[in-house]
């Protein structure tokens, strides 16, 4: 396995997407205060430049999810729930690295829609639409993507990689 050379996202184009997308959050929230449930690992890198391009009150929670062994999604999902305090009358955003399957995002919204959040949004980095088993559609976006297995910028292979400043496509040698 090796990354390709040249970024698939540059991480100048990263950052200018983060403002975007935090101007759209900030304007689907008013001035509420909004906690953000971050996924274990791979969201961390992102989540942590969004909440700073964030105008307002941001808390962080975090949740851990497991679905993947390899490049392979094995179709199981565990949560690890995190948290301090449940979500129930707040704005939440679950804030993931990628939109691939739809499996862990549907389980970890799921888990958060039970404890009655006065608003839930996704907001995922990457988009790969061409994956999904279920039917998922984030409400902020980063970039959508081909199917292909990137890495960087929180993503890994085999916990690798995370902490590359740009995605790059992860290449079969
Ligand atoms: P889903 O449950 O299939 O939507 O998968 C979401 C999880 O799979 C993400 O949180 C990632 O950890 C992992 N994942 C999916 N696609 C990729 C990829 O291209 N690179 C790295 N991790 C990925
Ligand atoms: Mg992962």
């Amino acid at each position: 396995m090796r990354i390709s050379d040249t970024p698939l996202i540059a991480a100048d184009v990263i950052r200018a997407r983060i403002s975007e997308l935090a101007r759209e959050l900030s304007a689907a929230h008013g001035k509420s205060p909004v906690v953000f449930v971050v996924v274990l690992k791979g969201a961390i890198v992102f989540a942590s430049d969004l909440a700073r391009a964030m105008p307002g009150s941001i808390t962080l929670e975090f949740v851990r999810a497991r679905s993947y062994v390899g490049t392979e999604s094995t179709g199981h999902v565990d949560i690890t729930d995190l948290m301090d305090e449940p979500v129930t009358g707040k704005h939440v955003v679950l804030v993931e690295d990628i939109l691939d399957t739809g499996r862990t995002t549907s389980a970890i919204m799921d888990h958060l829609r039970a404890q009655k959040p006065a608003r839930l949004g996704l907001c995922v980095l990457l988009d790969k639409p061409s994956r999904r088993v279920v039917p998922m559609t984030a409400d902020h976006a980063g970039f959508t993507i081909e199917d292909r297995f990137v890495v960087g910028y929180g993503l890994d292979y085999e916990e690798e990689y995370r902490h590359l400043p740009a995605v790059h496509v992860l290449e079969q040698a």
